[in-house]
C-alpha cells in the first residue's frame, strides 16, 4: 500500500515508518520538521491548506495514498501553554482527518492517549483493568484526544466506507529509554499510568494490525504492552492504587491494568516486547 505517515519524524513515527517499510508498503512521512530525504515532505499540517494538498499529491513523492496513519501533535502538556496544546492539536487533527475524508481515503489509523482514559488516575478508575469503555480527561492534552475521537466518531458517518482506528497509546518507550525502569520496585513508579508501558516497536505493531484490519466504522483501542513496568505483582498494585475499585478479571502477576483485550481479540495484538527480557 502507499501509506502517508504524519509526524514521521517523531518517536512512534520513525518506529512506524520502519515497520510499514519492513512490511513492503510505500511510505510517505510529513512532519513539520525532519532532514531532506526522497519519502519526506515537509508540511506544517496546521494549515489545512497544506494538509489537504500534501494529501492529494506532492510531486516526486506520491500521486495518491491508501492510507493514513496520523501521528503529528504536540505528544504532552507543558511544552507549550495548555490552550494552544488544544488548539493545534486539535485543529491539526481536523485538518488531517477531514482533509483525507476529502482526498478520498478510506483507511485511517491515528494516535489517542491514556491521557483520554483518566491520566493521571487522581480520580480512580471505575473498575480495573480499565479498558476503552472509559474517557475521562484531567488535562488540554487530554480535552484534545477526547475531541478528535469525538470528530473521528461522526466523520466515519459521513462516509460507509472510511475506517478509523484510534489508539490510546500509553507511555511510549523507544529502544534507548528503559532508563527509569531501574525505578521498577517502588510503589509510586509509573502510578499516574497505572503501571503501564509499551515499545515503540509494539506500538508501530498496533498501527500495522489496525491498517490492515481496521474495518469500516470507528473503533478506539488501548495499546500497552503485555506486563507492567512495575516488579511488584499487578494485584498488589490495584489494591494499593485504587483500594475498592472492581477486578474485572483475575489478574496474571504482572498483568498490565490497561486492558489490550480488544486490541488482542479484533486486531489480533500480541506485544513481543517486554523490559523484563532486556
Ligand atoms: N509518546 C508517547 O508516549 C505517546 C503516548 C500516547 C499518545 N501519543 C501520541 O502519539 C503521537 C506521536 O507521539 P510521539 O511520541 O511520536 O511525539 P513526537 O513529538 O516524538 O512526534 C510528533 C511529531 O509531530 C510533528 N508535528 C507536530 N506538529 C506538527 C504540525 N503542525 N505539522 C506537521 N508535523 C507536526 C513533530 O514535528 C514531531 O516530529 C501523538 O499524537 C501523541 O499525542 C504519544
Amino acid at each position: 500500500m502507499h501509506i502517508a505517515v504524519t509526524g514521521s519524524t517523531g518517536k512512534i513515527g520513525r518506529a512506524v515508518t520502519a515497520r510499514l517499510e519492513a512490511d513492503g508498503h510505500d511510505v510517505v512521512g510529513f512532519d513539520v520538521d525532519g532532514p531532506r530525504g526522497p519519502a519526506f515532505t515537509r508540511v506544517d499540517l496546521s494549515d489545512y491548506g497544506q494538509a489537504l494538498d500534501a494529501l492529494l499529491g506532492v510531486t516526486f513523492r506520491h500521486d495518491g495514498v491508501d492510507a493514513l496513519v496520523h501521528l503529528a501533535a504536540i505528544p504532552v502538556n507543558g511544552l507549550v501553554p495548555d490552550a494552544a496544546t488544544f488548539q493545534h492539536n486539535t485543529a491539526v487533527t481536523f485538518n488531517v482527518l477531514h482533509g483525507a475524508h476529502r482526498a478520498g481515503i478510506k483507511k485511517i489509523v491515528y494516535a489517542s492517549s491514556i491521557n483520554a482514559m483518566g491520566f493521571p488516575f487522581d480520580e480512580p478508575p471505575p473498575y480495573l483493568p480499565v479498558d476503552e469503555g472509559y474517557t475521562a480527561a484531567n488535562n488540554t492534552y487530554g480535552l484534545g484526544k477526547v475531541v478528535e475521537e469525538t470528530i473521528a466518531g461522526q466523520l466515519v458517518r459521513w462516509d460507509p466506507e472510511l475506517s478509523i482506528s484510534a489508539l490510546r497509546f500509553t507511555n511510549v518507550v523507544a529502544e534507548d529509554g528503559y532508563g527509569s525502569f531501574e525505578r521498577a520496585g517502588e510503589l509510586d513508579y509509573r502510578r499516574d499510568l497505572i503501571g503501564s508501558y509499551v515499545d515503540a516497536r509494539d506500538a508501530a505493531l498496533a498501527v500495522a494490525l489496525a491498517l490492515e484490519k481496521g474495518a469500516p466504522g470507528f473503533e478506539v483501542y488501548a495499546v500497552s504492552a503485555a506486563d507492567t513496568g512495575l516488579t511488584i505483582p499487578s494485584a498488589e498494585l490495584a489494591a494499593a492504587w485504587f483500594p475498592g475499585v472492581p477486578l474485572r478479571k483475575e489478574l496474571g502477576e504482572f498483568e498490565t491494568l490497561l486492558s489490550i483485550d480488544k486490541a488482542a481479540e479484533q486486531l489480533g495484538y500480541v506485544p513481543r516486547y517486554s523490559w523484563r527480557d532486556r
